[in-house]
């Protein structure tokens, strides 16, 4: 399945805080996603957003009165928990907690998150007393304790107008953040470890200049999001300056040898190393220590010696998938390098196409493995592209553990 989120049960609670607006967002994303979103909203929270708001979003009504019989359900706090997939409550407010806590059921969020089996996940909302008050966090570490997921809150500016923890998290934060919840659930790397690698290795000249390529990380890191979307614990070791992805552990790295470092001592635990990293062959042989002059000869020569070559060279009981980026006889250098990088399997990625490579949002690849087998994939996004490829990374693990 390309999209985590696709048919999955979301019952989004929505309790009195100003950041209940942002429910809006959250519903939005959910439901282009492909998600089945169904709202309940507290008395408290209809003050700071309509059910309209949400009945327009999702195309269904919103639940608020709990005395008020709803269409085809006879219990509908009891049909709601027991259908869903997930419940997030975004915003919770510090009574919305401390309802959880203690088992309350006196109104739609809390009564429904009492009923249901399925895993919770909340994005406190408050001010930073509230947030910092030892009742809050008391309720905190209980819910912790009892397997609630908590994203957020964030440092940032709150209501009152003041700067400090308590604002809810982005709506794109905590949508990762059910992703993670789901993938870690029902996804079928759930519990395993997948190291990748993504950008390109920058190798000093000086201290300002150094030699690269044009990779943009955008795969790797593409390939680190729908590992975790799926359960993976994902360790990204990457040289790219992209935002940190939501529920992946960041390794930053500069040049190849860094890279090796990085890779050498994080696959001793993990099951798959998927090499999507442009990692320069060679390097300077020496870097200047300060900023190299203007010379008055015309002409200028950098030694170069050659890199590890990190994925042949580490060794383990892990998977290992390279990529190769190619500008002539694609499949035939492709698999000239599966061979010599001891690679299971080898993406290989034709570079001089506009709309695929290097800096692209979409790919176009090919999958080749050991027993000669070709998977021509057509274009498409990089997240679809690395879907496919993590789909032959849980086959391989699935057939060794079998
Ligand atoms: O980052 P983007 O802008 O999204 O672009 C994506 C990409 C084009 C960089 C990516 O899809 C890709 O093709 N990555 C591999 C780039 C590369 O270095 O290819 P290669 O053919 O030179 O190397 C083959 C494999 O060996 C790669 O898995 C590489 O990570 C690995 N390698 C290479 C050299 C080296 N010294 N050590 C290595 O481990």
């Amino acid at each position: 399945m390309s999209n985590p989120l696709t048919d999955r049960r979301i019952v989004l609670g929505v309790s009195g805080s100003i950041a209940a607006y942002k429910a809006a967002e959250i519903t939005s994303r959910l439901v282009q996603a492909g998600a089945e979103v169904d709202v309940a909203l507290t008395r408290a929270a209809t003050e700071f957003i309509t059910p309209l708001t949400f009945r327009s979003l999702t195309a269904r009504e919103p639940y608020v009165d709990m005395f008020r019989p709803h269409g085809e359900y006879g219990e509908a706090h009891v049909e709601l928990a027991r259908q869903a997939d997930l419940m997030v409550i975004a915003p919770a407010t510090a009574s919305t907690m401390a309802r959880l806590v203690n088992g309350l059921a006196d109104d739609f969020v809390s009564l429904t998150a009492l009923a249901t089996q399925a895993p919770i996940l909340i994005a406190p909302a408050m001010d930073s007393q509230m947030w910092e008050h030892e009742a809050t966090r008391a309720n905190r570490y209980t819910l912790e304790g009892r397997g609630v997921t908590l994203v957020g809150p964030v440092p940032g500016r709150l209501a009152s107008g003041r700067i400090g923890s308590g604002r809810m998290a982005e709506p794109a934060t905590i949508v990762d953040a059910i992703k993670v919840r789901l993938g870690q659930a029902r996804g079928d790397l759930a519990a395993r470890r997948i190291v990748v690698t993504a950008g390109g290795t920058r190798e000093a000249i000086d201290p300002v200049r150094y030699v690269g390529n044009h990779s943009s990380g955008k795969m790797g890191y593409a390939i680190a999001e729908a590992a975790r979307d799926r359960g993976a614990e994902v360790i990204l070791i990457t040289t790219a300056a992209l935002p940190d992805p939501h529920g992946v552990r960041v390794v930053r790295v500069e040049s190849a040898l860094e890279l090796q470092r990085a890779v050498e001592a994080e696959c001793p635990q993990a099951k798959a190393l998927v090499m999507a990293a442009a990692v320069a062959d060679y390097r300077p042989s020496e870097a200047a220590e300060q900023k190299m002059k203007r010379a008055d000869a015309s002409e200028l020569a950098v030694d170069l010696v050659e890199n590890p070559d990190v994925i042949a060279l580490v060794s383990g009981d892990f998977v290992k998938i390279a990529f190769a980026a190619e500008t002539e006889n694609l499949i035939e250098n492709a698999i000239g390098k599966l061979e010599r990088k001891g690679a299971q399997l080898i993406v290989a990625n034709d570079v001089t196409a506009t709309d695929a490579g290097f800096g692209t949002d979409t790919n176009r690849v090919t999958i080749l493995d050991r027993d000669g087998g070709a998977e021509i994939l057509p274009l498409m996004s990089k997240y679809e592209v690395a879907v496919r490829v993590l789909d032959r990374v849980a086959a391989l693990l699935a057939d060794q553990e079998s």
